[in-house]
């Protein structure tokens, strides 16, 4: 789009749009809702020439996550959950990979706008990383925000023992928090001896919302607790990296408030209540105490109201000495793409399952189970890039499907056809049992994405499909 079609459709966003500046014509919706999206999210990097160098190792060893016995399972680096990279916006990362377990695997950077090259996909973007074998992943985030990096082959198996680790893109001027902390949160299924149950894609998973785990731990410990001083304000970023669980957190009496979601800011900040985590997710949360004794408020997981899961605890123990006052940032220009649900749905993808397949259950798009890059699926789909597209997700099952697309990031136009103007994006949406989702994409990066289910046993057994950006 010309600059001058662009500052036309940006006129045409304020004014009721009778005419625009190339001579009368009415520019459509799309257009301005494209020009809307361009005008506040880069198409490219800006790289600034330093670069991150980091080394990761994939590899076997052991953790504890209670006081039971040492959990053997597979980690980044000898940790679970991985370290945190952390760089700033502009700055290229490159990671040194080294695979050492015994299985294949690559790396993908969940909700990372990456050179596809770069986006881990087996088959698709690199070949698998056999045992023994690296790679070098380089890449200059476009986005400043929380994101995260698992596996992309076998993932059910692979992200469950624990191979997971955050990457946080700051942004050029990070706003004055007294801390930046993240919480990566994830549940386990252990056997009788305390390991990690090692039969994966289990029918009962399979037929359910993947697999969930009997105890839930954040930083891989049930213990983590967090210090805050009365006044202090602490950037907190919360991912949920497990394979099927949803978390509903609840701050009780501390304030806490929504600033950004799947990285990206809100156009406001709001408050999380009732905000679900689907697995894949992320949450940036601005939290503070204004109380004076000292005491201890514990964060519980309220998405199933009658099991609550304790997750981590706060303890407030002092006053911070002075408190800077400032606004939580925020992305004023999110567009609200008003007008949207009279434009047409570009494609339905219906989410389904059905018998058979390698694995007994086979979970569908369109029909149609993913088998393979050599295969292309009935479904892939092709959408140009800088445009504007509706997509819908109809869920035709009782199961719940957080639908994740690679290399783009979408906003909520609906849900079961009524308007829903969430301020903000994601990559990541929970589709509920029989429930109808529209989103707005306007995909600013060329290649072959992933579409897939991140309930991992879902995506594992066929729930998956392919975005071509040209
Ligand atoms: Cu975190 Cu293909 O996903
Ligand atoms: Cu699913």
């Amino acid at each position: 789009m010309t600059r001058a079609v662009r500052v036309a459709a940006l006129a045409c966003a304020v004014a009721s749009c009778r005419s625009s500046a190339g001579g009368g014509e009415v520019v459509p919706p799309p257009e301005r809702f494209a020009a809307e999206l361009a005008e506040a999210y880069p198409a490219d990097a800006r790289a600034n020439g330093v670069v991150r160098t980091f080394d990761l190792v994939a590899g076997e060893t052991t953790t504890s996550l209670t006081d039971g016995p040492r959990v053997r399972v597979w980690a980044y680096n000898g940790q679970v959950p991985g370290p945190v990279l952390r760089v700033k916006l502009g700055e290229t990362v490159r990671v040194r990979f080294e695979n050492r377990l015994p299985q294949a695997t690559t790396i993908h950077w969940h909700g990372v706008r990456v050179p596809n090259a770069m986006d881990g996909v087996p088959h698709a973007t690199q070949p698998p990383v056999e045992p023994g074998g690296s790679f070098v992943y380089e890449f200059t985030p476009k986005d400043a925000g929380t994101f995260w990096f698992h596996p992309h082959v076998r993932s059910s198996e692979q992200v469950e023992r624990g191979l997971y680790g955050v990457l946080v893109v700051e942004d050029t001027e990070p706003p004055p928090y007294a801390r930046d902390v993240v919480w990566v949160i994830d549940d386990w299924l252990l056997d009788e001896r305390g390991q990690v149950y090692d039969k994966f894609n289990t029918p009962h998973d399979l037929a359910h919302d993947g697999r969930w785990g009997s105890l839930v731990t954040v930083n891989g410990s049930t213990k983590e607790s967090l210090a805050l001083r009365s006044g202090e304000r602490v950037r907190l970023r919360i991912v949920n990296t497990s394979n099927g669980r949803v978390y509903k957190p609840d701050f009780a009496r501390v304030h806490a408030t929504l600033i950004a979601f799947d990285g990206m800011y809100l156009r406001e900040p709001i408050a999380p209540t009732g905000i679900e985590l689907a697995p894949g997710n992320r949450m940036d949360l601005d939290i503070a105490v204004d109380t004076i004794a000292s005491e201890r408020i514990a964060v519980y997981d309220r998405f199933a109201p009658s099991r609550p899961n304790r997750l981590a605890e706060i303890v407030v123990d002092d006053i911070a000495p002075s408190t800077p006052a400032f606004a939580s940032p925020a992305r004023a220009r999110v567009p609200r793409w008003s007008g949207a649900l009279a434009e047409p749905v570009t494609h339905d993808f219906r989410l389904n399952a059905r018998s058979g397949g390698p694995l007994g259950i086979a979970w569908t798009i369109d029909d149609a189970a993913f088998e393979g890059h050599e295969h292309a699926h009935p479904s892939a789909l092709k959408l140009a890039r800088g445009k504007w597209h509706r997509v819908r997700f109809t869920n035709e099952s009782y199961r719940l499907h957080p639908m994740h697309t690679h290399g783009m990031f979408f906003r909520v136009l609906a849900r079961d056809g009524v308007a829903a103007d969430e301020p903000f994006f994601r990559d990541t949406v929970l589709v509920h049992a029989k429930e109808t989702v529209d989103i707005g994409v306007v995909p600013l990066d060329p290649g072959k994405w992933m579409l897939h289910c991140h309930v991992l046993e879902h995506a594992e057994s066929g729930m998956m499909t392919t975005i071509e950006v040209d």
